[in-house]
């Protein structure tokens, strides 16, 4: 279980007119069950990137408390992974070797590190790109591989920042696709962020509205949608159309209230 407890974060900046602050997160309250799907939606600069970094130890806050399955959470550890929004492979590093990488911090003989980055490489379709570089694969692949990565230190919880955001149209369909089968198989927590309201309720149990900076939460709804999700039954399921639209209309609400 994750907990974010009224958790706040100011960025301090040390500019020309000496030091300014910027609140990026206000008394964020969210709780997330074991093997949960949620996702994240509100407005660029809201903060979302922060809570994440936040979750996965790597931004300290100044205020309230992360709880991971009731201990508090003071770094990175190897119970979370993130995909970040960029892809973030290392350009010269293969496939396989970037996927190792996130391996090569636990104390695993090198063969184990090699097998193991190829049995996740082959669960995200890239195992005959293994020795191929990042820049000769395309965007979709390059977020599998990043995705890959995070899963190969079978991680609990996995961190998603917008993974999909810079792909087509298909091949986001495909990805989405791809990764609750993933999500419905290996039994993790995942905490999504993305711009796409479609894209939130398709894949969620729940999804939060975030309100613009400082990001607060707006709202939490349940997405009351069957599972397996079949892309095409479920977009033209009435409650589908009913809640993007609500959605929308709280993320509008949410910037109308701000300004
Ligand atoms: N390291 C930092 N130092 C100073 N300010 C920062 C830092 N990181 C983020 N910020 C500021 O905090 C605010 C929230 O940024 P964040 O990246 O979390 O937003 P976001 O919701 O992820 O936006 P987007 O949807 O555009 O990705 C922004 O105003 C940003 O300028
Ligand atoms: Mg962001």
């Amino acid at each position: 279980m994750v907990e974010v407890q009224r958790v706040s974060k100011t960025f301090q900046r040390i500019g020309k007119n000496g030091a300014t602050e910027l609140k990026a997160l206000s008394d964020v309250t969210i709780s997330i069950r074991e093997k949960e799907f949620v996702s994240i939606i509100g407005p660029s600069g809201c903060g979302k990137t922060t809570l994440l970094k936040i979750i996965d130890g790597l931004t300290p806050y100044d205020g309230g408390e992360i709880l991971i399955n009731g201990k508090k959470v003071t770094g990175p550890g190897p119970d979370r992974a993130v995909v970040f929004q960029t892809f973030a492979l290392l350009p010269w590093r293969t496939v396989l070797a970037n996927v190792e990488f996130s391996l090569e911090l636990r104390q695993l003989p090198r063969e184990q590190r090699t097998a193991t980055a190829r049995d996740y490489l082959k669960r995200v379709g890239l195992a005959d790109f293994e020795n191929h570089y990042p820049h000769e694969l395309s965007g979709g692949m390059q977020q599998r591989a990043g995705l890959a990565r995070a899963l190969a230190v079978n991680p609990s919880i996995l961190l998603m920042d917008e993974p999909f955001g810079s792909v087509d149209a298909q091949t986001r369909q495909l990805l989405q696709e791809e990764l609750l089968e993933l999500w419905q198989r290996e039994q993790k927590t995942v905490i999504f962020i993305t711009h796409s309201m479609d894209e939130a309720v398709y894949l969620a149990d729940r999804v939060v509205v975030m309100t613009p900076r400082p990001g607060r939460v707006a709202e939490i709804l349940d997405v009351p949608l069957p599972r397996p999700r079949i892309p095409d039954v479920v977009r033209r399921d009435p409650k589908f159309v009913d809640l993007t639209n609500y959605i929308w209309d709280s993320l509008k609400k949410a910037m109308e209230n701000h300004h």
